[in-house]
């Protein structure tokens, strides 16, 4: 009987993930279709981005789209280079017209927090220099209030013990995070996360104020006031945060 319950539950498990995927998928496809001939787009990173990618190269293959990207980390960047899409470093580039990007939970005020992929800092630089900001999520990241995901903060590895004690000392619930090999996680830019497992941000710009506030802290995952607009992927289809 337990074997046949456990195999029930990893059914229903793969089930769920793949419907998670779909989704990602839906709103990534749709993502695509905002991407027109001579822009330069803001490419995010997590797994709903590799979706967008994968759609976008389509389009550039297929209908000779001339676009120039701006990665927001090496891993896109590698990505992108082997689907064929042209990409420039942001100082050269010319002004980024849009950023499709993913997040790891937005609210109905279209405030997010990204950084489960470690790419926040680049991400944000990249949103910072855009006209336009769209997020693609799938549907289960979108709550009331945000913090059930924990805030990913970067912080220079130097002194970042003491920055931890800090973070305690204020009920952040603050964890170094790190890799399967027991290692600190370092970011493409070689900085430490730290990651505060909050539940919920009653005052996400008061946290932001004092996050910025920080000796130590280079960025953090909270990204308030940046998205313009986000497609929300279900099984049913997609919908819009605008
Ligand atoms: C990386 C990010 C990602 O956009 C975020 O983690 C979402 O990832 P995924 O699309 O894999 O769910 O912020 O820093």
């Amino acid at each position: 009987h337990i074997r046949l319950l456990s195999i029930f539950f990893y059914f229903c498990y793969d089930r769920h993930m793949d419907n998670i995927l779909m989704a990602k998928k839906k709103a990534a496809i749709a993502a695509s279709k905002l991407v027109k001939d001579g822009m330069t787009v803001g490419l995010g990173t997590g797994s709903t981005i590799a979706f967008f990618l994968d759609a976008l190269a389509e389009r550039v293959q297929h209908e000779k789209l001339n676009i120039i990207g701006v990665t927001t980390s090496f891993k896109t960047a590698d990505r992108a280079k082997e689907l064929g899409i042209q990409i420039q470093d942001i100082d050269s580039a010319p002004m980024i017209d849009l950023t499709i990007d993913g997040a790891d939970e937005v609210d109905t005020e279209l405030n997010g927090i990204k950084g489960g992929g470690a790419a926040f800092l680049m991400e944000k630089i990249v949103a910072k220099n855009s006209k336009r900001v769209v997020w693609i999520v799938d549907s289960l990241k979108v709550h009331d209030k945000l913090g059930q995901f924990p805030l990913p903060v970067e912080v220079v590895p130097f002194g970042s013990g003491k920055l931890i004690t800090e973070f305690e000392q204020h009920h952040l619930y603050p964890k170094l995070r790190t890799g399967a090999d027991g290692q600190p996680v370092v970011t493409d830019m070689g900085h430490y996360i730290v990651d505060l497992d909050l539940q919920v941000i009653d005052q996400p710009y008061e946290l932001s104020r004092y996050l910025d506030g920080r000796i130590g802290v280079v960025e953090h995952g909270l990204f308030l006031d940046i998205a313009d607009e986000v497609i929300v992927g279900s099984q049913q289809g997609v919908s819009y945060l605008r």
